[in-house]
């Protein structure tokens, strides 16, 4: 999520930096900043906005140095603002930091019991305290990065920089990449390689509990016990375009990889394991306010309006409360009936999206309570709602929204399940369950990426359609609007969604050879009328790619194609859906050859009506 640069030679780290950040600014900006030993002193320097703002900063208070750290942030924990930007500085150590310190609060409050004074809202100010207690307790910084290592739980690439011990920064990973890149008589240390591409094509990439020791001759790995690790070290062999997309070939396919890590990025520190409950951070809601809540209206445009459809789901399923869900540009023009017992909860990546902006405003204007899921941190609609949920999903460069999309079910997910145990609506063991599950997704999301290849064969026999159908009943109906929203975003094939039922009210007309129909028919209670539907397809001529569980015997007989996605509950199948049907849009755009990150008349935020 947020871009990292560590550097120790002997020329001028400042400027070594500086370029390094400007190399990873497709990841959008909210403040940056550097840290560089100075003799006996660090000198940081922090801005917010843009890079430029850094520059600018620089240019009127130089630095010099031939050691530093530098970040570019990408806010989950406190707004984007001056303090909260990194490096962290506690004592005589400066931390940068990307990743989620799950128990930050916890290590926080121990802290301050200690005398501890905190100047930021950051979980990464932790560790500059932690570390730097145990260099004042006498370790060395190696030892102390590892010591305070060994308190923290959640995600982190970090790196350290120290003026007691100048000669060195120190790196360490735990879910969050990090790669050690070496030069003649300097070495480096970035979150991706962009950043440092264009100084050495020779790096070591760390794996999870690794810690990098680097100065300026050498960089020594180990794990967090101490113990030396034998690396390989690698040639990257990218140009600078692929290795901004991290050598994938287009940032949306860069995007739906990501998606193991962002879903559990968004559920992240938030879920006991123990106890069931959901921990939603920025909730404002009290119990018995939630409990006067007589209806919900959920307002959200495209691919959000398509993830508020299965909200609705989660809502009435779990929480037994009314829920509607309205396209935010037809919201904002009909006169809906809100009182103070309404909540409306706004849905959108960006936080900027004119029409859903104008709807959580209208909302609060007639006195409901707003929440939002977003993405983008002190977005206008986050800023705009009572309360968020930060779907933490990192900056999504590609149009077509991907991980956007999952960690929005994911957070309609945590948020149906608080509301749900707060309401009294779902015993302790369901819940626990439910957590359970969650924790085994991103590995299912990782086990369906594996269905590529496969899908990549199903598009190249399948790219010259002019027109597709994708069905789907109760939760995976909405994933059938967004498969086939995708499809018709990139490839500019015609592509319609529909729930499955509806299909003899009119769609079926259009059945014929030359419309092949997606089916979503994994296990669950409307399977057998889904096998109805595929029948009826296969009767008329129609191709069938259906979309089935492992194991599935049935539906094989019948499709043309099958891909068999993982198993997993009611709940959670929408999301693993979704995977093949982005894969299979994104392999047929490519084989159209059109612009899958920036397709023809659209914009990634829209931001005017
Ligand atoms: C989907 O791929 C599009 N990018 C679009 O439908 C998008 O979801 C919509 O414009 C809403 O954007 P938001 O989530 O940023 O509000």
């Amino acid at each position: 999520m947020c871009g990292i640069v560590g550097y120790i030679g002997n020329k001028d780290a400042c400027e070594i930096l500086i370029d390094g950040l400007r190399r990873l600014e497709y990841r959008g900006y909210d403040s940056s900043g550097i840290a560089v030993i100075d003799s006996n002193s660090i000198l940081v320097r922090r801005s917010v906005g843009k890079l430029i703002n850094l520059e600018k900063r620089l240019n009127e208070m130089p630095v010099k140095g031939t050691a530093g750290i530098g970040h570019t942030r990408w806010a989950t924990h406190g707004r984007p603002s001056e303090e909260n930007a990194h490096p962290h500085i506690e004592g005589n150590v400066a931390v940068v930091h990307n990743g989620i310190i799950e128990n930050y609060l916890t290590l926080k409050e121990s802290l301050k019991r200690h005398g501890a004074i905190f100047h930021s809202e950051t979980d990464t100010e932790v560790l500059a305290h932690l570390i730097s207690n145990e260099m004042k307790n006498g370790k060395d910084l190696e030892n102390a990065v590892r010591k305070a290592l060994k308190l923290v739980k959640g995600s982190y690439a970090l790196v350290v920089l120290c003026v007691d011990e100048p000669d060195k920064i120190i790196g360490a990973r735990m879910e969050c990449p990090l790669v050690v890149g070496l030069g003649e008589g300097e070495n480096f240390i970035a979150s991706d390689i962009p950043a440092i591409l264009n100084k050495t094509r020779k790096v070591i990439f760390l794996e999870d509990g690794e810690i990098a020791v680097v100065s300026k001759e050498r960089a020594v790995i180990k794990t967090l016990q101490g113990v030396i690790v034998k690396k390989t070290l690698r040639i990257i062999d990218w140009n600078p375009t692929m290795a901004e997309k991290g050598g994938y070939r287009h940032f949306m396919l860069k995007e739906i990889f990501e998606q193991p890590r962002a879903v559990a990025d968004t559920f992240r520190g938030r879920i006991s394991e123990e106890t069931g409950d959901v921990i939603l951070d920025g909730f404002k809601i009290s119990r018995n306010k939630l409990k006067e809540v007589e209806r919900v209206y959920i307002v959200a445009c495209g691919t959000s309006w398509h993830a508020s459809l299965v909200g609705k789901f989660l809502l009435e399923e779990l929480c037994r409360i009314r829920t509607e869900v309205d396209l935010a540009s037809e919201f904002r023009y009909r006169n809906p009936v809100i009182d103070k017992n309404t909540l409306v909860i706004g849905v959108s990546q960006s936080g900027e999206t004119a029409d859903t902006l104008a709807a959580v405003k209208e909302a609060k204007r007639k006195g409901a309570e707003v929440v939002s899921i977003c993405n983008v941190i002190e977005s206008s609609i986050a800023r705009e709602s009572h309360s968020v949920v930060y779907t933490h999903a990192g900056p999504e460069i590609g149009v077509a929204s991907t991980k956007a999309f999952t960690t929005q079910l994911t957070a309609f997910y945590l948020m149906a399940l608080y509301f749900a145990r707060r309401m009294g609506m779902v015993k302790k063991d369901i819940a626990i369950e439910m957590v359970h599950e969650l924790v085994k997704l991103p590995h299912k999301i990782e086990r369906t990426l594996t269905l590529e290849k496969g899908i990549e064969g199903i598009a190249k026999r399948y790219f010259n359609f002019r027109d597709f159908l994708y069905l789907g009943r109760g939760m995976n109906y909405p994933v059938a609007l967004e498969g086939a929203l995708k499809l018709k975003e990139i490839s500019y094939i015609h592509a319609e969604g529909y729930p499955a039922g509806e299909m003899k009210h009119g769609p079926i007309a259009l059945i014929d050879e030359d419309m092949p129909v997606v089916v979503l028919a994994p296990k669950g209670k409307t399977y057998e009328k889904m096998m109805g539907n595929i029948e009826e397809v296969k009767a008329r001529g129609g191709k069938i790619i259906a979309l089935v569980n492992e194991g599935d015997k049935d539906v094989a007989g019948k499709a043309d194609e099958v891909i068999q996605v993982p198993c997993a509950s009611l709940f959670l199948m929408p999301i693993l859906l979704t995977i093949p049907l982005q894969l299979f849009a994104y392999h047929i755009a490519v084989l159209k050859g059109t612009d899958v990150d920036q397709p023809r008349n659209l914009a990634k935020s829209v931001t005017v009506e």
